[in-house]
């Protein structure tokens, strides 16, 4: 029998989604039927770690606009024949962060993906749906098929994991502390990735890829919170005046400066402050727009893409 291929395309400034990925791919790696290839992408100018506060919030506007970035060159194995492509990648700031949507708008990724089945894999703090549209998109533009999706969340309550997620980030602590739990997706949400590999592999042999999310999902690969819908609707709608403010002045002039400390002021404030005032608020959404939402959490939770 001729070896199935699995191409896993990545980027990771922690390793967290290299861990996810590795995880997933543990199945198809443990069986010879399989060759299993790596591909790290990687940004000519790439953004530090630890990040800067000044930095992080200087990204955000050509973050949030999908503008391309250059990256190192690829290898070799972005021009091979693939049967499945594994995207795995990470949100910043509700959109795919800017090594993936960069990647998304070379020719060699239409090369590759074209015509292609894709499994998305998500690591990130717990907003991912806008940033999943944004990559269905773009896969479908290529004519290809996300046939399974997986995304892995922080599952710590919304404040805490903004707190948890400053202080990895800015400070590169991500370990718990008497007060606070460890940044980002647990070990244990880790380690159960590797089910969803399986679960993936087996509907592979079954010839059963097309139907594989419902299983996905069955085994918690999506779950999502209804308050976060609502909460990331009105996070894409903001961000997208705001990437429209601070970006309008070129980045290093005074007056972008001047708009992204503006910015990084409210948006911390406003999530503190707004956050649990817009949790209540949901919850009241929740009941009089239920229908509405549970639509919604039907649309997410499958790998449909809204005309
Ligand atoms: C600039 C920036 C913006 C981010 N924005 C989001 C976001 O919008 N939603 C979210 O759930 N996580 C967000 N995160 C967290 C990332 O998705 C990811 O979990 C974290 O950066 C670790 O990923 P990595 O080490 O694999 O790159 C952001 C991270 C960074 C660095």
């Amino acid at each position: 029998m001729d070896k199935k291929k699995v191409l896993v395309v990545y980027y990771s400034q922690t390793g967290q989604m290299r861990d996810i990925a590795d995880s997933f791919c543990r199945g198809f790696v443990a069986d010879d039927n399989y060759i299993v290839d790596y591909e790290q992408l990687r940004l000519v100018n790439e953004f530090p770690f630890p990040w800067t506060a000044f930095t992080f919030f200087n990204a955000f506007p050509e973050t949030f606009k999908e503008q391309a970035l250059p990256l190192l060159p690829f290898s070799d194995k972005v021009n091979g024949d693939y049967d499945l492509i594994v995207l795995a990648y990470q949100p910043w700031f509700l959109t795919p962060s800017p090594a993936i949507s960069s990647f998304l708008q070379t020719p060699a990724a239409k090369k590759l993906l074209t015509g292609k089945k894709v499994v998305t894999l998500i690591g990130c703090r717990n907003m991912w749906l806008g940033a999943q549209e944004k990559v269905k998109k773009r896969l479908a533009a290529f004519g290809a098929k996300v046939i399974g999706n997986v995304a892995l969340v922080d599952k710590s309550p919304n404040v805490v994991s903004v707190i948890t997620i400053l202080r990895w980030l800015l400070w590169g602590r991500k370990e718990k502390t008497s007060l606070l739990p460890a940044a980002g997706v647990s070990e244990a949400d880790i380690r159960q990735c590797e089910i969803y590999g399986r679960l993936t592999k087996n509907a592979i042999e079954r010839g059963e890829i097309d139907s594989i999310q419902d299983g996905l999902n069955a085994q918690g690969a999506v779950e999502i919170v209804p308050e976060l819908v609502l909460m990331e609707r009105r996070g894409q709608r903001s961000f997208s005046i705001w990437s429209g403010f601070v970006g309008a002045k070129p980045i290093g002039s005074l007056g972008r400066n001047l708009r992204v400390r503006l910015f990084m002021t409210l948006l911390p404030t406003a999530i503190f402050i707004l956050s649990p005032i817009l949790m209540i608020v949901s919850a009241l959404q929740l009941r009089l727009k239920k229908d509405e939402l549970m639509a919604d959490v039907r649309y997410f939770m499958s790998n449909g893409l809204r005309g």
